[in-house]
């Protein structure tokens, strides 16, 4: 019987691997463009349940249009499918894809609770579905030069950290609905903090108490939590819907402190406060480079199912406490 990888390895020598794309707006805009270009992958065919979208997308990048989504899992021929749609329906989705054999890309957050994590667990089968989490943050060029600051020691010990995340959104859709998207900014923004959380200390959330206030009318929604991570380092959440788009990351060590602001980097010791220069990274290529290395190579990417559940489970952690 011929294996994935095996299938793979033959489509990549064809014309990239056979793919489609499910949620074609909003962020998915930005996977249908890349993966046009994509000489690695081959877009096959599309699915939006809005027609118009749906219809558009598929003539500006000159592929097929599937009627629904069994259509685009059974009928196309596709090895892979990339799920880029609120979050609520993300389990649906990639169950369905598992039936089917087929390697799954999901947006993050992987999904919103506890209960869908456990029934993703219980039908994956290790070594054999192929599952990644698209956590931009962790791509970022300039999380990985903050990375590289604390693995060189350069600020000594870490005492505490403040992270925070705002973009100012409308705030009309699914993001506002309790059931759909329960955590608000937090599960939206939040999530990134807790990326790079991970990413940076490599250490579990202990303690968390958070804070919420949440006026859906004034189009307002904030969330704060303090944490503790097993490794003794305690620090600070904050996200919004509230300001214009701000990340902020603040460390802080026994020698200095790191600071990224205004998209700017700065690494500040006794003796200087030192800008670190870094690129402009293309968060999406980099994603679909992992997720092809994955396939092709079966290189196990930053954010597999596993790395992303310890995401969501932080993430329930901390909007429960
Ligand atoms: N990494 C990032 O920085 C980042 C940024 C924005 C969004 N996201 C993630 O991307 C995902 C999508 O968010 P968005 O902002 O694009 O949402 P959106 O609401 O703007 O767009 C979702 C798309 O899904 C389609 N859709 C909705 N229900 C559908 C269904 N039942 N079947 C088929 N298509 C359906 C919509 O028509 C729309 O085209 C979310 O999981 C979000 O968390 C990630």
């Amino acid at each position: 019987m011929i294996n994935i990888i095996d299938k793979i390895k033959y489509y990549t020598r064809k014309k990239g691997i056979p793919v489609g794309l499910v949620g074609v707006n909003g962020w998915g805009k930005k996977y249908l463009l890349r993966l046009a270009k994509s000489k690695r992958f081959n877009l096959k065919v599309c699915y939006d349940i809005n027609k118009k979208s749906l219809d558009k997308a598929v003539q500006l990048v000159r592929c097929k249009k599937a009627k629904n989504y069994l259509d685009l899992l059974k009928n196309f021929g596709i090895q892979a499918v990339f799920i880029i749609l609120p979050n609520f329906l993300h389990k649906k989705f990639i169950l369905e894809a598992l039936k089917f054999k087929k390697a799954v890309f999901v947006e993050k957050p992987l999904v919103n609770t506890l209960p869908e994590l456990k029934e993703i667990e219980k039908n994956i089968k290790k070594n054999q579905d192929f599952l990644m989490v698209g956590h931009s943050f962790r791509h970022n060029d300039f999380s990985k030069k903050i990375k590289k600051i604390i693995q060189d020691n350069k600020i000594g010990k870490i005492c505490f950290f403040e992270f925070s995340r705002s973009i100012k959104r409308n705030y009309h859709d699914w993001r506002k609905n309790r059931k759909k998207c329960p955590g608000g900014c937090f599960m939206q923004l939040g999530i990134h903090l807790i990326d790079v959380l991970h990413f940076f200390f490599n250490s579990k959330i202990i303690d968390s108490k958070s804070m919420r206030r949440n006026i859906i009318n004034n189009n307002v929604d904030v969330f704060q939590a303090l944490l503790k991570l097993e490794n003794g380092i305690q620090g600070y959440l904050s996200t919004s819907f509230v300001n214009k788009d701000n990340t902020s990351i603040n460390i802080y060590g026994e020698r200095g402190r790191i600071i990224f602001e205004q998209n700017t980097l700065f690494l500040e010791t006794k003796k200087q406060k030192k800008r670190i220069r870094f690129k402009k990274t293309d968060i999406i290529k980099k994603e679909i480079f992992d997720f092809f290395n994955y396939l092709k190579k079966n290189k196990k990417p930053k954010t597999d199912f596993f790395e992303s559940s310890k995401i969501v489970k932080s993430m329930n952690k901390i909007l429960h406490s």
